[in-house]
C-alpha cells in the first residue's frame, strides 16, 4: 500500500510566510495545483511573460527557467585544487579551521598573519559554500537591525555592532589592497527601502538608530532607483566585491606563508582534548592547540545551537544591464519577502544587475514558482532585462539577530564557532575571523561579548523567536508525518521531479531523472530525522527542520547532517 507524505515541499493548507498555499507537486500526467498567476515583465521574451516556460497540460517535468543555474561569483573565477588531507599528512598545528568559506578562511588568514600555524579543512572546495553563491554587499547596514538593537542591547550594544561590522568593511578594503588583489571592490551606498508608505515609519528610526550607533547614516526620499520609493536609510561608504576573488587570494597568500589548505577533506570527529584532535572521512587525522568551526550551520553542535538557528534559503537572478542605468547603490527592501539589488562589472562595458529575494525555509516552496516571481519582478523593475543567471543558497538566523562567534560552548577551552548570520556574512563572516584570532591570540575586542555564543541574558531576549522556531520544527517533525497524499505512487512522479511515498508505513523519497532513471531513498533526514522534501528548481532534497539538503544520490550537500540519507531497502516497500 503506497501513500504519500510529501512532494516538493507541499504542505497542504499550511500557509507559507507570504500568505499563500504551496501549489501541489507536478504529477507525471502533467497535473498540478493551481500556482499563482504571473504578471508579464517588460524584459520577457514574446510569449513567454516572466521568461520562463509554464508547464503545459500534460508536459512532463519542472518548467524552464531563465538563464542558466550557475553563480555569476563561481562562473566567473578559478576552480581550485588543494589536497585532501591523508594520514601521513596528519601533523600538528596550532589552529585548525574547519570550514573554507567566508568566516573559515578570513579566521585563518588573521590567525596566520598573527604567529599562529594554520590548516584549513574544507569538506568540498573553499569559497564555493553559500560564500561561493551570495550577492557579495559588504555592508554594517543590515536591513533594519539598528532599531531592534537599540532596544534590546541599548546604544551601546548597537555602537558596537556598528563599530565591529563598519571595521570588517575597511578590513576587507585594506587586505585586498596589501595583497593586490582584484577583486571588483567598489565604494557604494547601502540603502534600505520602502515603497508602502506604511513602512517609512520603520526606516526613519533605523535611519536614526544606525546614525547613534556610530554609521554614516540619514533618512532620504531620493535613490538611484530606477522606481519611486516611500523613504529609505542611506550609508555612505559602504562596498561591494567578488567574494571569491578575494577569498581564493587569501588563501594563496595563507600557503604562501606556510598555512595549509585541505579540500575535499570533511570533517567527522573531533575529540576536545588537550591538543585537540580531527578526524576525517577518509580516516586521516590531524592534532590542534585550538579549533574553529566554520561549517556554516554547526557541525558537532554540542551547545545545541541548531535549536538557536533557522534556515533562510533565498534565490538570485542576475543578467547585464547598460550602464548608465546602474542604480549606483546596494538596495534592500523587507517588502515582496525581500528584494535586494546591486550589480557588478558585467560583460562587454556593461554592469551586471544581481537581484536577490523569495525567502522560504529550505523545503517548503515551489520554489521554480518563486524563481518566476523574482525574475518578474526584475523585469518589471529594469524593463529589458534578460536573465543570463540564477542561483540559490541559504543562510541562518540566529533567534536574537546577533550572530554566534566566539567560544562554542560552556565548557570550551580551545573550541570556536562562527555562526547565524542572518544573511549578512561578508562583513559579518570578516567580523568573526577578526574576533576569532584575537580570541584565539589572547586578545579581546570591545565586541567579544555581544557576539559571545554564551552570552547572557539571551534567554530571555531569544524566548519568542526560539520558540517559535521549536514550534515549525515540530510541526515538520510531526505533521509531515500525516500530510494528506498527493501522488499516489513512484509511477506519477514526473521525469525530472521528486515526491516522498509512504511505502510500506515508511517514508520513501523516490526521484525520477529527465531519462526517467528512478532513485529511491530513505526520506528521513539523517540528521534528527525530519522528512526532506524535493526542491524542482535545483534538484536536492532539503530539510524544513534545519536546512539539511542532499542531491539525488543522498549526498549531503549542507549541513547540518553529515551523513547521506540512506539507501531504500527495495524489500521494504
Ligand atoms: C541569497 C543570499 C545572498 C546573500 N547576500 C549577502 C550579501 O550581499 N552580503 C552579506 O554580507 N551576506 C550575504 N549573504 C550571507 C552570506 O553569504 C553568508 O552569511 C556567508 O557566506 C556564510 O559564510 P560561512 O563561511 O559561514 O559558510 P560557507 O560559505 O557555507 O562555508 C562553510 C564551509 O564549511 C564546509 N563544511 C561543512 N561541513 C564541513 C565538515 N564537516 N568538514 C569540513 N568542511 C565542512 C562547507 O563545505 C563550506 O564550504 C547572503 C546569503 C544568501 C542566502
Ligand atoms: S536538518 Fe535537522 S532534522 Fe533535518
Amino acid at each position: 500500500m503506497l501513500q504519500v507524505l510529501s512532494g516538493a515541499g507541499a504542505l497542504p493548507g499550511f500557509p507559507l510566510p507570504g500568505g499563500e498555499n504551496l501549489p501541489r507537486p507536478r504529477r507525471r500526467d502533467g497535473r498540478t495545483g493551481e500556482p499563482p498567476a504571473r504578471p508579464r515583465v517588460a524584459g520577457a521574451r514574446p510569449g513567454n511573460p516572466s521568461g520562463m516556460a509554464s508547464p503545459a497540460a500534460g508536459a512532463a517535468g519542472p518548467p524552464a527557467l531563465p538563464g542558466v543555474f550557475a553563480s555569476h561569483w563561481m562562473a566567473t573565477s578559478p576552480a581550485t585544487s588543494y589536497p585532501p588531507l591523508t594520514s601521513g599528512a596528519g601533523a600538528e598545528v596550532d589552529v585548525a579551521v574547519i570550514g573554507g568559506g567566508v568566516a573559515g578562511l578570513s579566521a585563518a588568514w588573521e590567525l596566520s598573519r598573527a604567529g599562529c600555524s594554520v590548516a584549513v579543512l574544507e569538506a568540498g572546495r573553499i569559497a564555493a559554500g553559500v560564500t561561493g553563491f551570495t550577492t557579495a554587499k559588504l555592508t554594517a547596514l543590515h536591513t533594519l537591525v539598528y532599531a531592534g538593537l537599540r532596544r534590546t542591547r541599548g546604544p551601546e550594544g548597537a555602537r558596537l555592532y556598528a563599530r565591529s561590522q563598519q571595521e570588517a568593511v575597511e578590513r576587507v578594503v585594506e587586505v585586498a589592497g596589501l595583497l593586490g588583489v582584484d577583486c571588483e571592490l567598489e565604494r557604494r551606498p547601502a540603502f534600505t527601502y520602502v515603497t508602502d508608505p506604511a513602512g517609512v515609519a520603520a526606516v526613519r528610526e533605523e535611519a536614526n538608530a544606525a546614525e547613534q550607533a556610530g554609521l554614516p547614516a540619514s533618512y532620504v526620499r531620493e535613490t538611484g532607483l530606477p522606481f519611486p520609493v516611500a523613504g529609505a536609510v542611506r550609508v555612505e561608504d559602504q562596498a561591494q566585491f567578488h567574494p571569491r576573488r578575494y577569498l581564493l587570494a587569501l588563501a594563496e597568500d595563507l600557503v604562501a606563508r606556510g598555512g595549509a589548505v585541505y579540500e575535499l577533506t570533511r570533517v567527522t570527529g573531533l575529540d576536545e582534548g588537550t591538543p585537540c584532535r580531527l578526524t576525517t572521512e577518509n580516516g586521516a587525522e590531524l592534532v590542534a592547540r585550538d579549533v574553529v568551526v566554520a561549517t556554516h550551520y554547526p557541525v558537532f553542535d554540542r551547545a545545541l545551537l541548531f535549536t538557536r538557528l533557522s534556515p533562510r534559503r533565498e534565490l538570485v537572478v542576475a543578467g547585464p544591464l547598460a550602464a548608465d542605468r546602474d542604480p549606483g547603490g546596494m538596495y534592500i527592501t523587507q517588502e515582496n519577502d525581500t528584494r535586494s539589488v546591486r550589480t557588478a562589472p558585467g560583460p562587454d562595458g556593461r554592469r551586471l544587475l544581481i537581484v536577490t529575494g523569495e525567502h522560504f525555509t529550505p523545503g517548503t516552496a515551489d520554489v521554480t514558482e518563486r524563481f518566476g516571481r523574482l525574475a518578474d519582478w526584475a523585469g518589471a523593475h529594469f524593463p529589458g532585462l534578460e536573465i543570463t543567471h540564477r542561483w540559490a543558497t541559504q543562510d541562518n538566523d540566529s533567534t536574537d539577530t546577533v550572530p554566534l562567534v566566539g567560544p562554542f560552548h560552556a565548557g570550551s577551552r580551545h573550541t570556536y564557532v562562527a555562526t547565524g548570520f542572518g544573511g549578512w556574512g561578508m562583513s559579518g563572516g570578516v567580523m568573526a575571523g577578526r574576533l576569532l584570532a584575537d580570541l584565539i591570540t589572547g586578545l579581546r575586542p570591545a565586541w567579544a561579548d555581544l557576539y559571545d555564543p554564551r552570552r547572557v541574558g539571551s534567554a530571555l531576549r531569544e524566548a519568542p523567536a526560539f520558540l517559535r522556531h521549536q514550534a515549525t520544527v515540530a510541526q515538520h517533525f510531526v505533521g509531515d508525518r500525516l500530510r494528506v497524499p498527493h501522488v499516489e505512487s513512484p509511477e506519477e512522479v514526473a521525469p525530472g521531479t521528486g515526491a516522498v511515498v509512504r511505502m510500506g508505513g515508511r517514508a520513501c523519497a523516490v526521484h525520477r531523472a529527465a531519462d526517467g532513471t528512478v532513485r529511491r531513498l530513505s526520506a528521513r533526514c539523517t540528521h534528527l530525522g525530519c522528512l526532506v522534501a524535493f526542491n524542482d528548481a535545483e534538484q536536492a532534497w532539503e530539510c524544513p527542520c534545519h536546512g539539511s539538503r542532499f542531491a539525488v544520490d543522498g549526498s549531503v550537500l549542507q549541513g547540518p547532517a553529515v551523513r547521506p540519507l540512506e539507501a531504500w531497502d527495495a524489500g521494504e516497500g
